[in-house]
C-alpha cells in the first residue's frame, strides 16, 4: 500500500446531480432487458457460454474457484480463431465485412470480409507453421494498427500458439523485456508504421530489441511503407516472402483444439515495481466474457458498424477490437492513425463514411476533441451513432456531457465502462436501455460481478463513503495469474483481503448503488489511459549516468488525466540545465517509450524523505499540483525546491 493512503479512507467526490434515464424506444429494443440481473452466477454464464461460443466438446462444469485461481468452463474444448472467423464463414456470412480499415494516409482503405479474413489468417498460420510455430510456441507481435495485426493474433490462436502483443509505442528495452519474459521464439513486426504523418521505425526498434532477446529465432516483417530496413539473413523474412507458396484453404490448417484453460495470450502491464507483469489470459472463459459483455454493453446488432478507437496493443483492443466483436461476428472499423491527421475532424469523417453506430474511446481523446472544439464534429453527419462508450480512466462530468451532446447529439447512451487488463472484460458499466446514466459514474457492476467498496478493515463502506474497490466472486475473463510469478500475483491482488480480488482503485458507492471510480490508490499513474508505474519511470531516470536520485509522481492534467512529474537530483551537485532536461526525457523515451517521458522535470538538490528513507510521494504530488506546473517541462524553480525542502522538514518533524 502506498503511503498516501495508509490508514485512511479515500475522500469522496462531489455529487454529480444530472440524470439520464434510458429513452423508452431504446429500452424496448435493447439487448439487455431488466431480467438480466435476476440470474445467478452459474446459470448466467452457463447460458452465455453455450450461446456465444461454439465448443468442439462441451464444458461439464461452469467454474471452479480455488482462491486465488479460478477455472472456467472446465472440460470444454474450443478454438478462439474458429469462433472469431471460420464459423461465420461456415454459416454463410463470409461476405459480411469483418473490418473496414483506414490507413493514416487518407487514400489508403481496405475492406476485409470474414471470408477475406479467414484466407489471410489461414495463410499466415501456414506461414508460421513453416517457421516451426505450433501449439504452445510463444510469439511476440510488435505492430501498428494494420489488419495484419489482428490477422497475426488470430493465426496464433488458430495454431494454439500463445501471443504477446507489444504496443508499437514501446521502446526497444520494453520490447525485449517482454519478449524475454515470455521467451518468444518468433517476432512479428512491420518495417514502419504511420503516426501523425511521421514514420515509426518498428523494425529498427525490433532489431535493437532482438540484440538482447536471444530466444527470438525468426522475425517476420510486414511491409507497410516503402521505407528500407535491414534484414538479417537467416533470421528476418518479409511477410509476403513467407506466404509466397502457402495455401489459404482452411482445411490446410485446421483450428487446433484447445482446452478451455489453455493460455491464449499474455499482456504486460505496469504494476508497482519496475518490472511489468505478464497477465495471463486463457481461452474459454476469456472469449465468453468478452463476447457477452460486448453484446450487452454496446447493444450490438447484426448490422452494427462498431468502432473501438483504442490501439490493439492494449487490453481494450484485444478484448473489444479483436476477440469480443469478432466472436460476435460484428463489423468493425480499424483506423491506423491519430485523430488530428490530416485535420481534427478525421474521426468524424470516419464515423460518417462507414455509418458507425457504436463508438468506444477514452476520456483523454474526448478531452482532446473538446479542446479542439465541437465545430469539427459539426461538419459531419453523425446521425448513425446509437451508443457511445468510454474506458481507461475516470471521466470528468464535463467531458461526459460534451461527448453526449456534441457527438451523441443528446440521443445516445454513454457507457462509462470500468475494467482492467487483469479483469479482461468490462466489469462495472451501464447497460444501455436499462441504466439511468450519471455523468462521471460507471454505475453498476455487470450482471454477476460482485463488486464492493471496502475500508482498511475489509468491511463494506456504507453508501456515500469512499474506500477500496474489490471483487468478491470470480468472473470468466479474470486473469489466471502473472506469468512465472505466483508470489507477486498473490501479493498484488489477494493479500490485502483474504480471497477477495484487490483492484488497486479507489471508489465510492452512492445511495443508488452506483459506483464512482476515484483513480489508482497505488503507485500507478494513468497518462492518456496508459498505465505507467512511478517506479518504472524512476528506474529509467536513475539509469542515466548523471542522475543520483529521482522521484516521480502524477499530477492532474486537463487533457491527459494525469501527467508525469519527475524530481531529479543530479550527481556531484550539478544544478541541471535545459539540455539535461531534454536528454532525460529522451532517455526515458528510450527506456520505456515516448509516452512515459515526464511532462515536467524539477531538478532539486535533495528529495524529501521520511526518517526511514522513504520518498514522500504525496508531498511531491501536492507540490506538483499546488504549484500548477505547466503543460511543458519546467526547470528547477527555486521556489519549488524551497517548498519541497521546507515541507519535507515539517513532515519529518510531524513524524517524530
Ligand atoms: O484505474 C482504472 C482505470 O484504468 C485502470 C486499468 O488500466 P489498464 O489495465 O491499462 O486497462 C485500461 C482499459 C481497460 C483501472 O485500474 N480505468 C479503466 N477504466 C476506467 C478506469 N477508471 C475509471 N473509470 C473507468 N471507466
Amino acid at each position: 500500500m502506498s503511503e498516501q493512503t495508509a490508514g485512511q479512507d479515500i475522500e469522496t467526490l462531489f455529487l454529480e446531480q444530472r440524470r439520464y434515464p434510458p429513452p423508452p424506444e431504446f429500452a424496448k429494443q435493447a439487448n439487455a432487458q431488466p431480467d438480466i440481473h435476476t440470474k445467478k452466477l452459474d446459470e448466467f454464464w452457463r447460458e452465455e457460454g453455450e450461446k456465444r461460443v461454439s465448443w468442439f466438446s462441451p464444458f461439464d462444469q461452469v467454474y471452479e474457484w480455488e482462491p486465488p485461481y479460478a477455472k472456467w468452463f472446465l472440460g470444454g474444448k474450443l478454438n478462439v480463431c474458429y469462433n472469431c472467423v471460420d464459423r461465420h464463414v461456415e454459416a454463410g456470412r463470409g461476405d459480411k465485412v469483418a473490418f473496414y480499415w483506414e490507413g493514416e494516409p487518407e487514400e489508403e482503405r481496405r475492406t476485409l470480409s470474414f471470408a477475406d479474413l479467414q484466407a489471410e489468417v489461414v495463410r499466415f498460420a501456414n506461414g508460421l507453421k513453416k517457421l516451426g510455430v505450433e501449439k504452445g510456441t510463444p510469439v511476440a507481435i510488435y505492430m501498428g494498427m494494420v489488419p495484419e495485426l489482428p490477422v497475426a493474433m488470430l493465426a496464433c490462436a488458430r495454431l494454439g500458439a500463445p501471443h504477446t502483443v507489444i504496443f508499437g509505442g514501446f521502446s526497444a528495452d520494453s520490447l525485449s523485456d517482454r519478449v524475454n519474459d515470455m521467451e518468444c521464439e518468433v517476432l512479428v513486426t512491420q518495417n514502419e508504421g504511420w503516426r501523425r504523418g511521421n514514420r515509426v521505425p518498428l523494425k529498427k526498434t525490433s532489431d535493437e530489441a532482438m540484440d538482447r532477446s536471444p530466444s527470438v529465432k525468426q522475425c517476420v516483417v510486414y511491409r507497410r511503407t516503402d521505407g528500407e530496413v535491414d534484414m538479417r539473413d537467416g533470421r528476418d523474412l518479409w511477410w509476403d516472402q513467407l506466404l509466397e507458396d502457402v495455401s489459404d484453404d482452411p482445411d490446410s490448417c485446421p483450428c487446433q483444439e484447445m482446452d478451455s484453460e489453455d493460455l491464449l495470450y499474455l499482456l504486460y502491464t505496469s504494476g508497482t515495481t519496475a518490472k511489468p507483469k505478464g497477465i495471463v489470459h486463457t481461452t474459454g472463459g476469456y472469449l465468453t466474457g468478452v463476447a457477452t459483455t460486448h453484446h450487452y454493453v454496446f447493444d450490438v446488432k447484426p448490422d452494427s458498424v462498431y468502432w473501438c478507437a483504442a490501439d490493439i496493443g492494449w487490453v481494450t483492443g484485444h478484448s473489444y477490437i479483436v476477440y469480443g466483436p469478432l466472436c460476435n461476428g460484428t463489423t468493425g472499423v480499424v483506423y491506423e492513425g491519430t485523430p488530428d491527421f490530416p485535420d481534427k475532424d478525421r474521426w468524424w469523417a470516419i464515423v460518417e463514411r462507414y455509418k458507425v453506430d457504436i463508438l468506444y474511446t477514452a476520456p483523454t481523446a474526448i478531452r482532446s476533441h473538446m479542446k479542439w472544439g465541437p465545430e469539427y464534429a459539426k461538419k459531419h453527419d453523425l446521425s448513425s451513432l446509437r451508443v457511445l462508450g468510454t474506458v481507461g480512466e475516470p471521466i470528468n462530468p464535463e467531458a461526459w456531457v460534451w461527448y453526449h451532446e456534441n457527438i451523441g447529439r443528446g440521443r445516445c447512451p454513454v457507457v462509462d465502462t470500468w475494467w482492467q487488463t487483469e479483469t479482461g472484460m468490462i466489469m462495472i458499466t451501464p447497460l444501455p436501455g436499462i441504466t439511468t446514466l450519471k455523468p462521471g459514474s460507471a454505475t453498476k457492476p455487470f450482471p454477476t460481478v460482485d463488486a464492493a467498496v471496502f475500508n482498511e478493515k475489509g468491511e463494506s463502506v456504507p453508501p456515500g463513503g469512499g474506500g477500496y474497490l474489490v471483487i468478491r466472486e470470480p468472473w470468466p475473463a479474470m486473469l489466471r495469474g502473472i506469468h512465472k510469478d505466483h508470489e507477486r500475483y498473490v501479493k498484488t491482488y489477494w493479500s490485502k483481503y483474504p480471497n477477495v480480488y484487490f483492484v488497486g482503485d479507489g471508489a465510492r458507492v452512492d445511495e443508488d448503488g452506483d459506483f464512482w471510480l476515484l483513480g489508482r490508490i497505488d503507485d500507478v499513474m494513468n497518462v492518456s489511459g496508459h498505465r505507467i508505474s512511478t517506479i518504472e519511470v524512476e528506474s529509467a531516470l536513475v539509469d542515466h549516468p548523471r542522475v543520483a536520485e529521482a522521484a516521480v509522481c502524477g499530477r492532474a492534467d486537463k487533457t491527459t488525466g494525469q501527467a508525469i512529474v519527475a524530481y531529479v537530483t543530479l550527481k556531484g551537485g550539478d544544478e541541471g540545465s535545459p539540455e539535461m532536461l531534454r536528454e532525460l526525457r529522451i532517455h526515458v523515451g528510450q527506456r520505456i517509450g515516448k509516452f512515459a517521458a515526464p511532462a515536467n522535470i524539477v531538478f532539486t538538490p535533495e528529495l524529501p524523505k521520511t526518517r526511514s528513507g522513504k520518498i514522500m510521494r504525496r508531498l511531491l504530488r501536492d507540490v506538483a499540483e499546488n504549484r500548477e506546473l505547466g503543460d511543458t517541462t519546467t526547470l528547477a524553480d527555486s521556489a519549488v525546491v524551497e517548498e519541497l525542502a521546507k515541507r519535507g522538514r515539517e513532515e519529518a518533524k510531524t513524524e517524530e
